[in-house]
């Protein structure tokens, strides 16, 4: 069914479980996701991004929208990173339940006027509503205090914020970034901050750049003929734990980008005379379930639903 991202996430917050929130761009996406949600009985969140949205538009939203219907678990169509009062409104008018206004590059007093005006109205249409505190960015262990808390998300303001604006979940900065470069070695994260966020607030926690960038699917990928370089993604036992201290939500979009690419470059291999895109799409769908079983597993969110 489709639902709001309040009704996955304060559950999620409440058992100490996180939610995966997944970037899709397509069908196969979309049913990658939703399939194994339901085959693994979890509450899932399907996201679009703008780019997404100027991709697939209203025809996007509605594939999601007839699945997330469908679907024997909880659903909710999320507006990932939206950068206007207007393109939130926009994402609900499409029919979104759940809706993003990231302002957090401005000023923490026009973040909170911003991220005020969305969710007054948001509200008004029964939309939930995620903002953000904080800079997202890889940051590497041996950075100073200092300059780490330049970035990362300060408690007591997280508070403060979440007073003023009534957002219904909060994105924090806890040293993740988007993309399948997080940093050398095991990339950091921010746990003690993570818990002190989390003692000090009630609403769920949201943790953006939360692809693994597995190990195994960065090794597919290159002997598919694929080229990337120094990939590395959150550890499995340090996403688990942030679920354990109010990360409730779980921003995934660089695992499925590199899992759909190998299931597309493998079918090529094996066989360069194939054409039929249901040959070469198929196994892509199958290897981003592979992907998000995987994640559900380590987020604990399987039979939640
Ligand atoms: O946070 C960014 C997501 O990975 C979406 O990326 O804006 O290229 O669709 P995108
Ligand atoms: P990844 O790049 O780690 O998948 O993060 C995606 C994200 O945060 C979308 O908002
Ligand atoms: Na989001
Ligand atoms: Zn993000």
């Amino acid at each position: 069914m489709l639902v709001t991202g309040s009704d996955i996430l304060v559950p999620a917050r409440a058992g100490k479980y996180g939610v995966g929130a997944f970037n899709t761009n397509n069908m196969e996406i979309t049913e990658a996701i939703i399939h194994t949600a339901e085959k693994l009985r979890s509450p899932v969140i399907v996201q679009m991004s703008e780019g997404a949205i100027k991709y697939g538009g209203q025809d996007l939203a509605n594939i999601v929208k007839d699945l997330a219907t469908r679907a024997t678990v909880p659903v909710a169509l999320h507006l990932d990173h939206g950068s206007s009062y207007a393109n939130a409104l926009n994402a609900i008018r499409m029919g979104f339940t759940s809706v993003m206004i990231d302002a957090s590059h401005h000023s923490f007093d026009d973040n909170v006027n911003e991220t005020r005006r969305v969710v007054e109205a948001a509200h008004a249409l029964g939309v939930s509503v995620e903002s953000e505190l904080g800079r997202l960015g890889g940051i590497e262990e041996h950075v100073v205090v200092d300059e780490k808390d330049a970035f990362l998300t300060d408690p007591e303001e997280a508070v403060r914020f979440i007073e003023l604006t009534g957002t219904d979940y909060l994105a924090i900065a806890i040293g993740t970034s988007h993309g399948a470069y997080k940093g050398k070695g095991r990339p950091y994260i921010d746990q003690a901050r993570i818990a002190k966020i989390g003692a000090m607030t009630s609403i769920p926690l949201v943790a953006h750049g939360s692809s693994g960038v597995p190990a195994e699917i960065v090794q597919r990928f290159r002997d598919a003929g694929g080229e990337i370089g120094d990939a590395a993604g959150i550890a499995d036992e340090d996403l688990h734990e942030a679920c354990q201290h109010g990360i409730a939500k779980v921003n995934v979009d660089t695992d499925l980008r590199l899992a759909s690419t190998v299931g597309i470059r493998e079918a090529l291999k094996v066989n360069p005379k194939e054409f039929d895109p249901r040959k070469i799409f198929g196994p892509a769908r199958d290897v981003m379930a592979q992907v998000i079983e995987h994640k559900l597993r380590v987020l604990g969110s399987v039979g939640k639903a």
